[in-house]
Formats: structure tokens, C-alpha cells, sequence
């Protein structure tokens, strides 16, 4: 630019750039964690992540594309590129925050408890749960492991891969809880009636956001825009309303 005697890219941030010049938005997320993202009969992606990172690479006037990446590698997966953006319900923490930026949260949630049946009445909240004759199990690497490790250490924590096998060892009897997030679990308890127990009360605080890499402000500031802008015009509600109401 001539008038301030320099020259000014025309450039956008590392990100940005690279799905402008690419035509693509990559997204990472974790198939299984329902309703968020979800792995259909047919071997599509479905669920309220998934229509949203569509809608979001429709306003970037991109392709959207897939990438299903197991839970526990899914940050080093966006921080060698693999993916732009993780849009997963990703709960938005300090620790997650030293290695990757969020956009501002775009749901909250926070953990409940599916109970074995055999346990209704005697556990009211996970504080009865912190006991060494009790088991929980979990998924790994989730904030639902964090939780059970900070607030009731002294159960027994078995912790799986995925949610699905997880969730199986309180319906099967091997395990006396899963701790897991509020929509999931009033998902698979509406689904599981008789063998599983919901409290229903989070005992966490937890806002889920999309992470991108350290030091790209122009994709934030692109997905805190698109974000209001869904939130005001009535995308967001018919997106919501079509996984979260039955
Ligand atoms: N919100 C929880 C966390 O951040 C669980 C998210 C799991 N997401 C998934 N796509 N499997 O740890």
C-alpha cells in the first residue's frame, strides 16, 4: 500500500487460506456421541455437529469433508493440519486451551450419571458414587474421565475407547455408572429403558466450542460471526430442534 510506504498482504490467516485455496473445510469430529455426530446405516455423517459445519462451509462457499478421527487423537490431528477445525463438543477447558484456540461456545452441557437400575434410590448424585466398592466406567481422554478423577477418585474408573462400550458396562451389569455428557445420556436411556437409570442433573459446567489452531485470529473471527449470525436468523434453532426434540 502505497500510502503508509508498505506493503500490506492481501493474505487471510494460515487457516483460512488454506481452505480458500483448497476448496475444502476439513473437519475432525468423533462419530458415536450422540446427537452430535453420528454414523448412519448407509455410512454417512449425520447429527447437529455435522449440519453445522456443513452450513458453515456453505457460507465459506467450500466443500465440506468429513474426517472422523478417534476422540484421543483428535487435537494432534488439528494441530498437524489434517483438519481446520474440530467441531466435536468439545468441552471448552484451560487445560484444551494451552493448545488450541475455541470459538465461543455454541451449547453448554455438563456430565449426568447412568446407573445400574439395581443402584435407583441408593445414589442420588456422584457424591455417593465416591466409594471404593463402587466401578465407573467412561471414555477416554474425555472431560468425563476428568471428572471422575477430580471429584470421585476413589471409585473404581475403567475407561474405553468409545462411548458405545463404555455405556455397555452399566447395561450389562459390569459396571455401576457411566459418567458421560447430558445429551448422549438422555439419548441412550430413552433408548434403554429398564436398563439403565438417568440422573439427570449435571454436576459440571461445560461449554462446547470449536477449536482451531493457536494464532489464526481471522478463522475466529469467522466462526464467531457465522455463529451469531446462525444464532439470530433462525438457522440454529431449526438445526437444534431437528436432533435435540423428538
Ligand atoms: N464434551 C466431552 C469432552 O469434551 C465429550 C465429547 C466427546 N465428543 C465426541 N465427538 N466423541 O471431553
Amino acid at each position: 500500500c502505497a500510502l503508509l510506504g508498505t506493503s500490506v498482504s492481501a493474505t487471510a490467516g494460515p487457516v483460512l487460506d488454506d481452505i480458500v485455496k483448497t476448496g475444502e473445510l476439513r473437519v475432525c469430529f468423533d462419530a458415536g456421541y450422540m446427537p452430535f455426530e453420528m454414523k448412519s446405516k448407509n455410512g454417512s455423517f449425520v447429527g447437529f455437529d455435522i449440519d453445522i459445519g456443513k452450513m458453515m462451509a456453505r457460507q465459506m462457499g467450500v466443500k465440506y469433508v468429513p474426517v472422523n478421527t478417534a476422540w484421543d487423537g483428535i487435537i494432534p490431528t488439528l494441530l498437524t493440519g489434517k483438519c481446520h477445525i474440530i467441531n466435536a463438543g468439545m468441552t471448552i477447558n484451560a487445560q484444551r486451551n494451552m493448545r488450541v484456540n475455541f470459538a465461543e461456545p455454541y451449547i453448554i452441557v455438563g456430565q449426568t450419571i447412568l446407573l445400574n437400575p439395581e443402584l435407583e434410590g441408593k445414589i442420588k448424585s456422584y457424591k455417593d458414587l465416591n466409594d471404593s466398592k463402587y466401578t465407573i466406567a467412561t471414555k477416554l481422554g474425555t472431560t468425563g474421565e476428568q471428572a471422575i478423577k477430580r471429584m470421585i477418585s476413589k471409585a473404581k474408573l475403567n475407561v474405553f475407547e468409545t462411548q458405545s462400550d463404555a455405556v455397555l458396562e452399566v447395561a450389562n451389569g459390569k459396571a455401576d455408572a457411566f459418567i458421560y455428557d447430558m445429551p448422549f445420556n438422555a439419548i441412550y436411556a430413552s433408548q434403554n429403558t429398564g436398563k439403565v437409570v438417568h440422573l439427570e442433573q449435571p454436576f459440571t459446567y461445560e461449554p462446547l466450542g470449536w477449536a482451531v489452531a493457536q494464532g489464526d485470529m481471522d478463522m475466529l473471527n469467522f466462526l464467531n460471526n457465522f455463529l451469531r449470525q446462525i444464532k439470530g436468523d433462525g438457522t440454529y434453532e431449526r438445526i437444534y430442534d431437528k436432533w435435540f426434540k423428538d
